[in-house]
């Protein structure tokens, strides 16, 4: 192994994770101060670093209270963990990344069923508290430091639901061209609440004491399902659920599972 392939896994392996060969991987270049961004966002539109720059630190905020919250949600979620064991069989051997993987309880669960998982989230405060011996950095989700096919498959959930309609279909061909043929994608997002109708978003200032810039949006999944499509990410199910009562945001919520076009 080269030095510099030594190095790039090093960085990745922060945290004492270990590292994950067949992927180039490189977290250390990605700027965590905001001041330069080392990485192209693939059509995400002219006004997305400023966006991304405040969602990323309002995320950073929040990040302890986050994990606090929700790191354990998934005992309470029977539907999403049934969702998740389908996707581990799905996985087979390959490496599959959880992007937008906030505090890390998705990729753990399913790195504990065997597949070989990765950690991305924009914010960096979010892989700090990342409880879990998966290897977690910091990444754009419409620029992957990934190679092009290298993944088997890859879940986004409620992540997407902070990109608006062009971001996200820079993140789906992101998705593409980052997933093998055949490889699959999990994506979940809410899709209206009591105040909220499909289409609408939801600007929140102030999040648990924390000051915060994020607007969430419900999505409608006939659109995403479209959109993904046009990325080259075919349908093959999809779940709409009702909330969890006690256990999560009161949302209706929507999982597509795609599939990488041949
Ligand atoms: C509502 S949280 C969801 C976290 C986790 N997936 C879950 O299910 O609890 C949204 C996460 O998406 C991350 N995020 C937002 N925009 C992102 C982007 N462009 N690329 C990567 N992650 C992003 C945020 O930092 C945050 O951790």
């Amino acid at each position: 192994m080269s030095s510099a392939a030594r190095a790039s896994d090093a960085s990745v392996a922060e945290g004492g994770a270990a590292p994950i060969p067949g992927l180039h991987l490189r977290f250390g270049e990605l700027s965590m101060s905001g001041a330069t961004m080392p990485w192209r966002a693939r059509g995400a539109g002219p006004n997305y670093a400023g966006w991304m720059i405040g969602t990323r630190h309002s995320y950073d905020r929040v990040a302890d209270r986050y994990a606090d919250e929700l790191g354990d949600e998934l005992r309470g979620k029977p539907l999403d963990r049934g969702l998740l064991e389908v996707f581990a069989e799905l996985a087979g051997g390959g490496v599959v990344a959880d992007v937008g993987c906030g505090p890390g309880h998705v990729a753990a669960y399913l790195a504990a069923r065997g597949v070989r998982m990765i950690g991305m989230d924009l914010s960096p405060a979010m892989c700090g508290v990342a409880r879990t011996s998966v290897a977690v950095g910091a990444a754009d989700m419409t620029a992957l430091p990934v190679r092009a096919q290298s993944l088997v498959g890859l879940v986004c959930l409620y992540a997407v639901i902070h990109l608006d309609r062009q971001q996200r279909a820079a993140a789906y061909a992101e998705f593409a061209r980052v997933l093998r043929p055949g490889g699959h994608a999990l994506i979940a997002f809410h899709t209206s609440d009591t105040d909220f109708p499909v289409g609408a978003a939801k600007t929140l200032t102030d999040w648990w004491g924390h000051q915060v810039d994020l607007t969430f949006r419900y999505l409608d999944p006939s659109a995403e399902s479209e959109a993904l499509a046009t990325a080259g990410l075919v349908p093959v199910a999809r779940l709409d659920r009702a909330p969890h009562p006690d256990i999560e945001h009161p949302s209706r919520r929507s999982y597509l599972l795609v599939r990488r076009r041949p």
